[in-house]
């Protein structure tokens, strides 16, 4: 592994190492202006301080060679793992920074920063979003690109608060902001001004959220919510019941009632979601009939964010998962989806769940398969309507 620095990625070097037998497969691909995650940089800079302690001087390059390997013999197992162990975490911090300055050193003399600037392709990286899945391509190859998790995976390691913490906390949270604000705007055009109104609405994998309710509760009677998780269900029902330990989304609230022009009213907001979630239910999108044993009326109107692409292994699955969708929904009712393009997989706190690569093409193409029709799309969210 190298980090495609010049000195390295020369003919010359190249040559050598694929003579050594280090090319193809066994030589790590590394996006050029990428950060720089090589712990193998904390041990040159530990066997320079070694080579030259004390100011020492080299008269010739065979000294200086003999002292080069001298000091590499005397590194012990725990120096190496210094710089190597914390790296999960590090990845974790770059992605939290969304790509930004990182001190990835645990000693704080030892300091570095770590930036991305460019696309691999060569296209500026000019917003958050663009970084964050640059270093999931990136943070891809050094985990390994989880595959899609299981649902015993979730059903042990999804931790509810910690989904709330990386990505929804006020201030801090990696949906805060650039997401949040697209993914609302387009909740309120969608439901408020677009005329996707009725009776019942239907969020299918709910998870432990309700940002994606709030336009929704204004223009739908009554609410069903559903998750795969038990953990996610019993967040869900905190905020409901105002436990004092559900999390707090006031900061989301107040978003929406200003794009609605009544920032002031959001404890009114929250009441009215409140009062129209009437169910919540455990679903599972692996099933034919996702909510068996319980019988679930057609509705006006199905959302799902940022779920399928969690449950669904491929696209196959995906359009089958659409399919089975199509006996949930009322003739001429619609299904709007959020989704999250080109993402290998997700973390949340510290557990990495795999998550299917998709493209919108893709996706358009699904739906067209299971019997949709597109009525609208937006970047990352797409408003289909069954046929
Ligand atoms: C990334 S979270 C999305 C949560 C929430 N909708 C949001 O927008 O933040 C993925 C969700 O998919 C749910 N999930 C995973 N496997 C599932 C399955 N087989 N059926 C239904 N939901 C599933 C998880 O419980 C989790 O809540």
């Amino acid at each position: 592994m190298h980090d495609n620095a010049p000195s390295h990625a020369t003919k010359n070097t190249s040559e050598s190492l694929a003579a050594m037998g280090i090319k193809g497969n066994k030589l790590m691909v590394w996006p050029p202006s990428s950060p720089d995650l090589n712990p193998i940089e904390n041990l040159w800079k530990i066997i320079k301080h070694k080579i030259y302690e004390g100011g020492r001087p080299f008269t010739s390059k065979q000294q200086l060679w003999e002292e080069i390997l001298t000091s590499c013999k005397e590194i012990q197992a725990e120096t190496l793992q210094k710089p190597t162990s914390p790296m999960d975490a590090r990845i974790v911090k770059v992605i939290a920074k969304k790509g930004s300055y990182v001190n990835i050193s645990e000693n704080a003399e030892e300091q570095r920063i770590v930036m991305v600037l460019d696309h691999p392709g060569g296209d500026r990286i000019n917003s958050q979003r663009h970084r964050l899945v640059h270093l999931q391509s990136i943070c891809g190859q050094i985990i390994m690109a989880a595959p899609i998790s299981s649902p015993q995976t979730y059903i042990n390691e999804f931790n509810s608060k910690d989904y709330f913490e990386t990505y929804y906390a006020a201030g801090s949270g990696m949906m805060i902001g650039e997401w949040t604000d697209f993914v609302l705007r387009n909740l309120h055009e969608t439901f408020t001004i677009g005329g996707i109104r009725g009776d019942t609405l239907l969020d299918f994998g709910t998870g432990p959220t309700i940002y994606q309710l709030l336009s929704a509760c204004e223009v739908f009677d009554k609410i069903i919510v559903s998750d795969f998780l038990e953990q996610n269900r019993a967040e869900l029902q905190k905020w409901l019941k105002k436990d004092p330990d559900a999390f707090d989304w006031t900061h989301i609230i107040k978003f929406v009632c200003e794009l609605e022009g009544n920032r002031e009213d959001y404890e009114k907001k929250a009441e009215k979601l409140r009062s129209k979630v009437k169910e919540v239910l455990k679903c599972d999108a692996l099933k034919r009939n996702p909510y068996d044993p319980v019988v679930v009326p057609p509705v006006d109107c199905l959302l799902s964010c940022l779920c399928l692409e969690a449950a669904c292994k491929d696209i196959k699955s995906f359009c089958e998962v659409l399919k089975n969708f199509k006996d949930l929904i009322k003739p001429g009712g619609h299904i709007v989806l959020i989704s999250a393009l080109n993402s290998t997989y997700y973390y949340v706190g510290k557990t990495y769940f795999g998550s299917m690569c998709t493209k919108k093409e893709e996706l358009e193409a699904a739906f067209k398969e299971a019997g949709y029709q597109i009525e609208k799309k937006r970047c990352i969210l797409h408003v289909w309507i069954n046929q």
